[in-house]
């Protein structure tokens, strides 16, 4: 794996203090950092990534001892969520402190914070000792980037410099929870499991439908990659791709674990893991890849919505949704 050095992490600081951006790895994917109290740097995140300045960023912190600097009130439940998930893919959604300017979270009252978990973006925050706010290090609406490399060709001279820390382990982003009503609810599924969270809060926990768009950044179609995503039932993904491909698309194709060696007609294929770790560690990468190979329509079926099948079936079909301008 490669990782950056503490001279770079040094470097780092020191572009966050004099408002620059800084792009960090994390256990999730790689986020474009700016310092969360300088609101002139925010205002860049938004310029690079070419995002709508009423989208709300996340806040990074470097433990959950600093999050009452943060927010207005902890309530008991962020408090255990924090405990028991913090360093990890869990964001909680809370009432917005003074420190956080209304840049940072698109003018909402109320601020998203996490503390990830990767020895990089740990050093980053304890060396610069504030918060970052940080997106997806991506163009708006397109695929979030699992390595340093997806950074660099992605957002290029945009960043002061970017940190390597090799390839993101968890694969797909945090989980959003909103705790500032007296039920919590999920805001976006990720990293930690609905069912890990339950068994934490001994009660089950709501998720919203993907089409009841709520908070601005949850728009239908995100996560997309350049080809056209094409949902269809696990059985009918080698037939609709062989269709398709004879129809003169160039196709690719994600054949679920259940057909593994089932032979397929397309430009390109990937098998699907049967782990859903290893599903979402890939899942950008491989969206990437026939992005890459040239295909203009991938056909691909949905997991079980149990587990990291619940994030990995959100991307997907907000990956084949409607498709932004952009
Ligand atoms: O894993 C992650 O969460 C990654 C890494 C870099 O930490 N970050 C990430 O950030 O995915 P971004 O900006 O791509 O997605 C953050 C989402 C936004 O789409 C927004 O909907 C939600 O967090 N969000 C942020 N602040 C919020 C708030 N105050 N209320 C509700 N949702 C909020
Ligand atoms: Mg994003």
């Amino acid at each position: 794996m490669v990782t950056a050095t503490s001279s770079d992490i040094e470097q780092a600081a020191e572009v966050l203090r004099a408002g620059g951006l800084v792009a960090l790895p994390t256990e999730t994917v790689y986020g474009l950092g700016a310092n969360a109290e300088d609101p002139a740097a925010v205002a860049r995140i938004f310029q690079v990534k070419g995002r709508p300045p009423s989208h709300p960023l996340i806040v990074h912190i470097a433990a959950a001892e600093h999050l009452d600097d943060w927010v207005e009130t902890v309530p008991e439940t962020a408090r255990l969520l924090a405990e028991h998930f913090w360093p990890g893919p869990l964001t909680l959604v809370l009432r917005r402190g003074h420190r956080v300017p209304l840049e940072a979270t698109g003018g909402l009252e109320t601020v998203a914070v996490r503390v990830p978990d990767h020895p990089v973006a740990l050093a980053l925050l304890s060396a610069f000792g504030g918060g970052v706010t940080a997106p997806s290090a991506n163009r708006f609406g397109s695929v979030s980037p699992t390595t340093a490399d997806h950074v660099r060709t992605e957002l290029g001279d945009g960043v002061d410099l970017v940190l390597d820390g090799g390839s993101c382990e968890v694969g797909v982003e945090s989980t959003i929870v909103d705790v500032t009503g007296e039920i919590p609810s999920i805001l976006r599924p990720g990293g930690v499991t609905r069912e890990d969270l339950e068994a934490v809060l001994g009660r089950s926990i709501a998720v919203p439908s993907t089409s009841h768009v709520r908070v601005p950044g949850q728009h239908p179609s995100h996560y997309a990659p350049r080809a056209r995503v094409v949902l269809v039932e696990p059985e009918q993904v080698v037939a609709e791709a062989e269709l398709a491909q004879g129809r003169g698309h160039t196709v690719g194709v994600f054949v679920p674990a259940s057909f593994a060696g089932v032979p397929v007609k397309a430009h390109a294929v990937v098998a699907v893991p049967g782990s859903m770790d290893a599903y979402a560690y890939g899942l950008y990468g491989f969206l990437r890849e026939l992005d890459q190979q040239g295909c203009d329509l991938i056909v691909v079926s949905l997991p079980g919505e149990e587990g990291l099948g619940l994030a990995i079936a959100n991307r997907l079909r907000r990956a084949a949704g409607p498709r932004l301008s952009r």
